[in-house]
Parts: structure tokens; C-alpha cells; sequence
């Protein structure tokens, strides 16, 4: 191993999609597992196996169809779920399966009802049968932060001693700070009997903000391997983020003197991608990929950058994937113009999707003088990161005014290709819009959730609508013993974008509303548009 190396395993599809409302269809975990290979993350943890059928069947996909970064299957100590593990992951190339199980006291007590012992026990033996079914074995004591170190390194020991490769520490309640952690990484490392045999792996998450500072912190004790997703998703306040610890890692390697495989001209797209599907935006003032990240506001900073740009600026853009998001395209444009600048944003679409954001590409050029960087992101966003349509809008038209009842006229394409048309009037003409799908669709649902953004400035600037839907559904999950199919509250995301901010919201109420009704009834989706 060479120990100049920092292992990147991204938890996206796992820990990520545990966020709320983050839920991912299966075609859209396969592109984003598509585009954390491309980025160059050395492990994929793909997803839950045992949880669902679905989330089953999305493993077995990426194990099929992605190559390069080992696919990772996560599952507690229970011996059906190591084994669904290994049916997600074994036709991988490479492929992990990652155990887990609670050693802090109070987690022991109150959640599995086990003793010290019992746990010890079934660590050993379930550790034990992953490794009679693969090579490369990940287990992690959860909330170890909170453990007795005795006890955790009593288990980590005998983790190592079935046959463990990878010993993750997870700080899984986001308690510890930085200067402690990395003391628990030092002590694991003097304490765990066989523990050179193994990587030491950390997993923070940022319920006080300090995720990134403690996997950093345990970088600099010795762990070789860190668990993060993309704009740090994940349960709760989420876990490190992938785009930090990587420019952390990079920008300061002269502090940290160890280096990743993160092709990290990919961060920027693969931020925007996940951030689309899961509907989940980015904060402005987010480290590294937020929309202010590089921006300088204050008269002295700009005055600095002009002169000499490392006078305010510690990274490079262009190392995080962004270029001048000055004007790039106009009127005239070809689509060979379009696709290479795409390209050069680090968008690679399929030749389908390339012409469906072409056309779009085409219509906003009508409309607007300038399209810039962020215009063809909104675009992309919009035509290519979307859910399967099982209800397509072809057509929507509001009235509205300080005298008028918000009146709107909407017209859906259904699964059967049967083309529909309905109206409805409401408080605004966004509610009319979507009182009006509501009576074609019939899916009940809730909004909780509605923002709107200007993309770029400007009168013919393009908006971008995100919503939340909130709707009952049959819940096939297999958590957390009994197989039982449970009616729960579940949380839809949607996104849209056009210059008509009416037309942007139908938009993501329509991209929630296909997500919400895929998960309830698996419904056949309208063909892909010709074009
Ligand atoms: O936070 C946590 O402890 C986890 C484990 C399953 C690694 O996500
Ligand atoms: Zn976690």
C-alpha cells in the first residue's frame, strides 16, 4: 500500500440518499455512479442491499455496468444481510462488502438490547462469513467515537483477526472535534492488536460542523482512507464532503504530504449532477463548489485579484472544473459548438440527450442575447438530469393579476401516450398550474417546499424552480428486522428552469410528481421524445 495515498470512498449512494428527500431512482444512481468514475474516487459504496428490493437491484447494476472504483455494498451483522450484500456486489470487478455494528454503550443498550459480549461475538462471526464470500472486507464499529475504547479495540481486533481489510471508524452522531478524533485514530493505532494489517478508515459526520476538520485530523494520524459524499449529503447534517477533503488535500499537500486519484476537474459537474437529482441545492457560500466560492465582492479583494490573483485566491477555478462563465454562446452556434463546449464543462451526454438539450439550447438563444456557462448548466439540469416521465407536460398557459382569478390551462402527454387536458384556478397562477396537474395526475401529495433563483442576472434571466413534495407511500423497506411493507411519509425533490418562471415550476412539480409516482406504482414511462 503505498502510504502516500488517500483512499476516497464516496458514500453518495448510500449515506447520501439517507439525506431527506434525496431519493434516487435507479437510472439515476447508475449516472451518478457513472460520473463518480469518471471523477476517479477509488471505492463506490453503492448502496443497502438488505434495505429494499430496489436498492438490491441499483447495486447489481452499478456492479454490472461501472468499471474502475471497487463497488461497495453496506449491511449490518446479520447473516441474510451479508449475503444480499454479496448478490449486489459480486459480479462487480472489484468489489467490497462493508459490515457494521453499534459498540458504544448506549446504542448496544437501548437499540440492539446486546451485551458487550453479544456484540464482540457477532462481529467476529459475521466478519468472518463477508470474508468466506470476498476478498476485501470493510467493518465499522458504529458511533466508535462514543465507545469504550477497550471494548472498540477489542472489536476492531477481532475484526482483523476473521479477516477484515479496511477498519472504518465512523464518528456517526457527529460529536467528536478534531483534536479528540485524531487522538482516537493515534490511540486505535497503538492499542489494536494486528491493526498494520489493515487500512484505517474514517467516517464523520457534521452535526457540529467539524466533519471535514476530523477527517483531516485522522489524515494526519494515519488513516488511509476517508468516507464522504458529494456536497456533503448524507443522514442529518450530512457527512465530510468529498469536494472538500479532496481541494483540502490537494491545496494543502504541503501540509498533509499525501495525495488522491480525484480527477478534480470533474468536482464542479459532478457537484451540479448530484445536486439536480437529488434536488438538494448547494448553499451560495459552500466551500469549494458553492456559487460564491470564487467570487470577490469587496472593492480591496477585487482590487487584490486583478493585480494578482493568489492574492485572495487560494485554488484555481479551473481545478474544480469551472470556466469563464462569461458569454460562450450565441444565436448562431452549432451543435458541434454546443456539445464541445459541454464537453469542456465536463458534461458528457448520451447523442439522445445531447440533442434534446441542443433544441432547448436553441429556443433560449431566441430569447436571450447571451447564454453563459450557468445558462447551459440550468439547461442540462433541467432536459438531462430528470426523472423517467411517467406524465410528460407539453403545454401550460396562466391569467393572472391583482384583478383576475389565477387561471391555468395545462396539457400532460400520459404513460398510455394519451394526451390530456385540464384547468383550475388557485391563489396564484403557480397554484392554479398545479391544481390543474393535480386534477389529470391524482397522486395526493403536499408542497413543503418551493424555491425560485435567477441563474444569471438580468430581465430574460433563466429561473430555476426546486420543490418538495411530501406524499404517503408503501414502503417495500426491509428495515429493521421484519420484512413489512409500511405506509410512511416520504419526501419527493424536483427541479426545473426557463425563462418563464411559470413554465420552470410546472416543470419541477412534474419531475417531483414522476419520481413520487414511480415509487408508488412502478408505472410504464412515456417514450423518449424524438428529437
Ligand atoms: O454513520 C455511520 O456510522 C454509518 C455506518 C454504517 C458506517 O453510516
Ligand atoms: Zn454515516
Amino acid at each position: 500500500m503505498d502510504r502516500n495515498h488517500v483512499i476516497i470512498f464516496d458514500t453518495t449512494l448510500r449515506d447520501g440518499e439517507q439525506s431527506p428527500g434525496a431519493t434516487l431512482n435507479t437510472d439515476e444512481k447508475l449516472e451518478v455512479a457513472r460520473q463518480l468514475a469518471r471523477l476517479g474516487v477509488d471505492v463506490i459504496e453503492a448502496g443497502f442491499p438488505a434495505s429494499s428490493p430496489g436498492d438490491l437491484d441499483a447495486v447489481q447494476r452499478i456492479s454490472r455496468e461501472i468499471h474502475g472504483p471497487t463497488i461497495c455494498a453496506l449491511a449490518r451483522c446479520i447473516r441474510s444481510d451479508i449475503d444480499a450484500a454479496w448478490q449486489g456486489v459480486q459480479e462487480a470487478a472489484r468489489r467490497r462488502i462493508h459490515v457494521f455494528i453499534s459498540t458504544s454503550d448506549i446504542q448496544m443498550e437501548y437499540q440492539l438490547r446486546m451485551t458487550r459480549d453479544q456484540v464482540l461475538a457477532r462481529a467476529r462471526e459475521m466478519v468472518a462469513h463477508a470474508r468466506s464470500l470476498c476478498d476485501d472486507v470493510e467493518f465499522s464499529p458504529m458511533d466508535a467515537s462514543r465507545s469504550d475504547r477497550e471494548f472498540l479495540y477489542a472489536v476492531l481486533s477481532a475484526a482483523i483477526e476473521e479477516g477484515a481489510t479496511t477498519l472504518n471508524i465512523p464518528d456517526t452522531v457527529g460529536y467528536s472535534v478534531p483534536g479528540e478524533f485524531a487522538s482516537l485514530i493515534r490511540d486505535i493505532r497503538t492499542h489494536t492488536p494486528g491493526i498494520e494489517k489493515a487500512t484505517i478508515s474514517v467516517h464523520c459526520h457534521n452535526d457540529l460542523g467539524m466533519a471535514t476538520a476530523n477527517s483531516l485530523a485522522a489524515v494526519l494520524e494515519g488513516a488511509r482512507q476517508i468516507e464522504c459524499t458529494i456536497n456533503g449529503l448524507g443522514e442529518r447534517a450530512g457527512n465530510a464532503a468529498l469536494e472538500e477533503i479532496v481541494m483540502a488535500l490537494y491545496t494543502r499537500r504541503d501540509y498533509f504530504g499525501v495525495s488522491s486519484n480525484v480527477v478534480t476537474q470533474e468536482l464542479y459537474p459532478t457537484s451540479r449532477m448530484v445536486s439536480s437529482f437529488t434536488g438538494l441545492s448547494v448553499q451560495a457560500n459552500k466551500a469549494v463548489v458553492g456559487a460564491n466560492a470564487f467570487s470577490h465582492e469587496s472593492g480591496i479583494h477585487q482590487d487584490g485579484i486583478l493585480k494578482h490573483r493568489q492574492t485572495y485566491e487560494i485554488m484555481d477555478a479551473h481545478m474544480i472544473g469551472l470556466t469563464d462563465s462569461s458569454l460562450v454562446l450565441g444565436k448562431h452556434s452549432g451543435r458541434h459548438a454546443f456539445a464541445d463546449k459541454l464537453e469542456q464543462m465536463g458534461y458528457h451526454l448520451e447523442p439522445e440527450d445531447l440533442n434534446r438539450a441542443f433544441a432547448r439550447f436553441k429556443e433560449l438563444a431566441d430569447r436571450k442575447k447571451s447564454i453563459t456557462e450557468r445558462d447551459l448548466e440550468a439547461i442540462v439540469s433541467d432536459e438531462v438530469f430528470q426523472p423517467g416521465e411517467v406524465y410528460r407536460l407539453l403545454q401550460v398557459q396562466v391569467s393572472a393579476g391583482d384583478k383576475a382569478i389565477p387561471t391555468a390551462t395545462v396539457q400532460l402527454e400520459g404513460p398510455d401516450g394519451r394526451v390530456i387536458t385540464d384547468a383550475a384556478h388557485g391563489t396564484g397562477p403557480v397554484d392554479a398550474v398545479y391544481k390543474a396537474i393535480n386534477r389529470i395526475v391524482q397522486v395526493p401529495n403536499e408542497l413543503v417546499e418551493f424555491s425560485i433563483n435567477a441563474v444569471t442576472e438580468g430581465i430574460d434571466a433563466v429561473g430555476e424552480v426546486t420543490i418538495r413534495i411530501e406524499a404517503c407511500v408503501d414502503d417495500e423497506s426491509t428495515m429493521p428486522l421484519n420484512a413489512q411493507t409500511e405506509r410512511r411519509k416520504l419526501l419527493f425533490s424536483g427541479h426545473g428552469a426557463n425563462t418563464d418562471i411559470i413554465v420552470a415550476s410546472a416543470r419541477a412539480y412534474m419531475s417531483a410528481l414522476n419520481k413520487l409516482i414511480a415509487v408508488r406504482g412502478q408505472a410504464a414511462t412515456v417514450p423518449p421524445r424524438a428529437n
